[in-house]
């Protein structure tokens, strides 16, 4: 998109507006501000609706959100239908929440980020209709966000002088599984990715498998969270599981596979190696799934430190871990020995904000407005969306003279 396209839906004012707050942001991305910036941030990609107000410096000022696993765990898996319809009746609450925890209005803002894709269609129109519109009724800058960058960045808030360019980053939520060089805002290399299920997917549907309950806790739930607490009491030795990817033809690839060591657990229970209604089978088959699968996703991640290390001709500044899954504590200690090994800083997002959220969807927006990536009002959602083709978009950053 060129600036003259972006500039012709603002209105003169917020174009004004844009133009003074990205004084001072220069082509070698070491922008200073006149001030700090303030950011509503909204989110309804899947079943979560989200929104926070952050501020440049990293503070989350206020955040509201509203989780729908009552609504969907009796259909075992999230229902598109009755997703967009929770969003709807919730997304002016959230909203509303979100600003008065923060304590501020909407003309206090400095631009309204909102998730682009990729998503659930009748989700991402939900959130995309909302920010356009609050954006537009107030002439505040839209940012569209693509929600795994969002993840991507998340590590960034507030921390951005240890969380560097370039780094390895593990994205690993319910919709994807990959690792990617993240060159700098907007500018990602895949170097691996999943070549069936999502690890997400896989714990989802394990925990089905499993006849998992998904409200587990007060402050979480789903079916993630549920398996992971029931593994906590397991013994993760009692059931042998494939390591996926281990033969010779794939052994030395980064991509991540899941649908073996999920079908093995349907065939286990199919043949009645376990009885998923026994807590004893349910915990221990739990357990030496989540272990598995950590191993795997180490493994690939430290063939993904190699593979970045020859595409940058340098060692990656860190390793990040985020999106759902990387809020599971056996995931996180298996890859932070991984570091250690590798000897590169491991960062991970606080575990709330792993999962999806309206804060990681503010920040993404404060890092593409201080480069000046900003949106028209009529921007559409984006239901498919790799994230290495957001460079090829046509962005263009703004110099100081916007
Ligand atoms: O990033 P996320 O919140 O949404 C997507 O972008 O997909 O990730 C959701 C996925 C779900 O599959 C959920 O079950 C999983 O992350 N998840 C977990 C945990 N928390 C969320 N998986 C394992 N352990 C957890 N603690
Ligand atoms: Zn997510």
């Amino acid at each position: 998109m060129h600036i003259a396209a972006i500039r012709m839906p603002l209105p003169t004012c917020a174009v004004r507006e844009v133009g003074h707050y990205l004084r001072g942001v220069c082509t070698t991305h070491r922008a200073s501000y006149p001030k700090s910036l303030r950011v509503l941030g909204i989110e309804s990609s899947c079943d979560d609706t989200a929104a926070a107000v952050v501020a440049s410096d990293g503070q989350i000022l206020g955040e509201c959100s509203h989780h729908q696993y009552a609504v969907h765990e009796e259909h075992g898996g999230i229902v598109p239908g009755l997703a967009a319809n929770e969003h709807l009746k919730n997304m002016p609450l959230v909203l509303h929440g979100a600003l008065k925890a923060a304590g501020m209005r909407m003309d206090e803002l400095d631009a309204v980020a909102v998730t682009r894709g990729p998503g659930l269609p009748s989700s991402l129109s939900v959130c995309v209709a909302a920010g356009k519109a609050l954006a537009a009724a107030h002439s505040l800058p839209l940012v569209g966000v693509h929600h795994m960058e969002a993840h991507a960045l998340m590590a960034r808030m507030g921390n951005e002088q240890s969380v560097r360019f370039p780094y390895l980053c593990l994205l690993i939520s319910g919709g994807h599984t990959m690792s990617l060089v993240v060159h700098d805002v907007n500018e990602y290399t895949l170097i691996g990715t999943t070549r069936d299920d999502s690890v997400g997917e896989a714990f989802d549907k394990v925990a089905r498998e499993l006849q998992i309950p998904w409200i587990v806790a007060q402050e979480g739930g789903g079916p993630g969270p549920a398996l992971e607490r029931i593994a906590c009491r397991g013994d993760p030795s009692r059931f042998r599981m494939p390591m996926p990817m281990n033969k010779h033809d794939s052994g030395s690839s980064p991509d991540f596979s899941f649908s073996g060591i999920k079908a093995h657990i349907k065939r286990l229970r199919e043949i009645g190696a376990f009885d998923p209604l026994c807590q004893r089978d349910q915990a221990d088959i739990a357990a030496a799934f989540q272990l598995t699968t950590t191993q795997h996703l180490c493994k690939k991640t430290a063939l993904a430190l190699k593979h970045a290390k020859i595409a940058l001709g340098a060692e990656a500044a860190c390793l990040v871990a985020s999106g759902g899954v990387a809020s599971n504590q056996t995931v996180r200690a298996g890859l932070q020995r991984l570091a250690e090994k590798h000897n590169v800083p491991l960062v991970c997002p606080p575990p709330r904000l792993c999962t999806d959220n309206g804060v990681m969807i503010a920040w993404a927006g404060i890092e593409r407005l201080r480069r000046g990536l900003l949106d028209p009002y009529t921007i559409d959602f984006i239901q498919r969306w790799p994230l290495d083709q957001l460079k090829h978009m046509g962005y263009e950053r703004r110099s100081s003279s916007f």
